[in-house]
């Protein structure tokens, strides 16, 4: 990833109170750069980097935040339902190429907000997420926000041409469309949080609106094997998580992640598939999509969400990646 220019002054991490020179030092060596990293940061790791304890920690990530709603770059605790509104107003949305499945998510994918995408192999998701990265830089209301993106690619199957194919064949010009998608290859599941530690220095720089992660949980199901291990795994699951989360909600952009299904055992009716990574993805995603394979068609459902209908949407891969299926495919006999 480029090195970040040097952070607006108001962002500085000495303009918060009780920061001086070898906590900004120490803060800095640990990747928390400015005010949105230490705001976004979980508490157990800014313990680590400034080694205080837990209880400081909490204060000095409280203080950022504290700092980032007089900034007017995050909203208070407490907030006037009313003035809710207005905040959600700058909600943006992204087409992800099919209008069947920006219908059921009410127009598109959501910034200030995390949707996952889970379903088996080949259903779909690698290449909802190549779809995307195009898509988020069309112009506003184009279907995009004029915005880059950053592709975290945890298994090896990001695919520059197939952007491309995709750029060309709705009509946009494939180089200046990859040129404003910043890949990182994540190795193992430090590496990617160490990764999403550092999103705040490519975000801004590069009007980053969306973020992909392709996938979350398969590092964590590799590494950590056995029931002893499961507990310290989704300790680790959250903590990233909710970094995730908290990236998505601090410079309002949308994150994307993928997830794997496994079979789970103790069901003897309807589909057995089930997303990995249990209670802790479930509750840190804001929307959870299903994503099936029927025919040549795929299907994608809402699931969980209290603000949507549960229903089915079809759409199918091609060489514009996500597309709507030809009428005469999805009508009803
Ligand atoms: P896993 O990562 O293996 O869990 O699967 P996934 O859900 O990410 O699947 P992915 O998005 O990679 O979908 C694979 C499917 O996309 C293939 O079975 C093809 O149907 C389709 N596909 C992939 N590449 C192309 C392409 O270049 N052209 C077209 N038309 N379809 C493609
Ligand atoms: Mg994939």
């Amino acid at each position: 990833m480029p090195d970040s220019p040097n952070p607006s002054e108001e962002l500085e991490l000495d303009t918060l109170p009780g920061v001086g020179p070898a906590t900004k030092q120490k803060l800095q060596e640990a990747g928390i750069s400015t005010i949105l990293d230490l705001a976004t940061a979980g508490p157990m790791d800014i313990a680590d980097a400034v080694d205080i304890d837990m209880s400081k920690a909490v204060e000095l990530n409280n203080k950022a935040r504290k700092k980032l709603v007089e900034l007017n770059r995050l909203e208070p605790d407490f907030i006037n339902a009313a003035d809710l509104l207005v905040k959600r107003k700058a909600i943006d949305r992204v087409s992800t190429g099919s209008k069947n499945i920006d219908d059921l998510l009410g127009g598109g994918i959501e910034t200030w907000a995390m949707t996952e995408f889970y379903g088996e192999f080949g259903s779909g998701k690698s290449q909802i997420c190549h779809t995307l990265c195009a898509m988020v830089q069309l112009p506003r209301g184009a279907g995009g926000l004029g915005a880059g993106a950053v592709y975290i690619d945890t298994e090896g199957t990001f695919r520059p041409e197939r952007i491309a194919e995709i750029a060309e064949a709705r009509g946009m010009d494939a180089d200046k469309i990859l040129s404003r998608i910043t890949v990182a290859r994540a190795y193992n599941s430090a590496h990617q949080e160490l990764i999403v530690k550092d999103l705040g220095k490519v975000i801004e720089p590069n009007g980053v609106k969306l973020v992909i992660l392709d996938s979350a949980v398969a590092h964590y199901r590799a590494e950590f094997l056995g029931r002893g291990t499961l507990a310290e795994r989704q300790q680790r699951l959250n903590r990233f998580m909710h970094q995730l989360l908290r990236t998505a909600e601090v410079y309002n952009i949308a994150a994307v992640v993928t997830n794997q299904v496994q079979a789970a055992p103790d069901t003897f009716f309807g589909d057995p598939s089930r997303p990995t990574g249990g209670h802790v993805v479930a509750h840190t995603s804001t929307y959870r999509v299903y994503l099936r394979k029927a025919g040549k068609n795929r299907v994608a459902r809402m699931v969980d969400s209290p603000y949507h209908q549960e229903r089915d949407a079809v759409f199918m891969l091609d060489e514009k990646g996500v597309d709507d299926p030809p009428e005469e495919s999805t009508r009803k006999k």
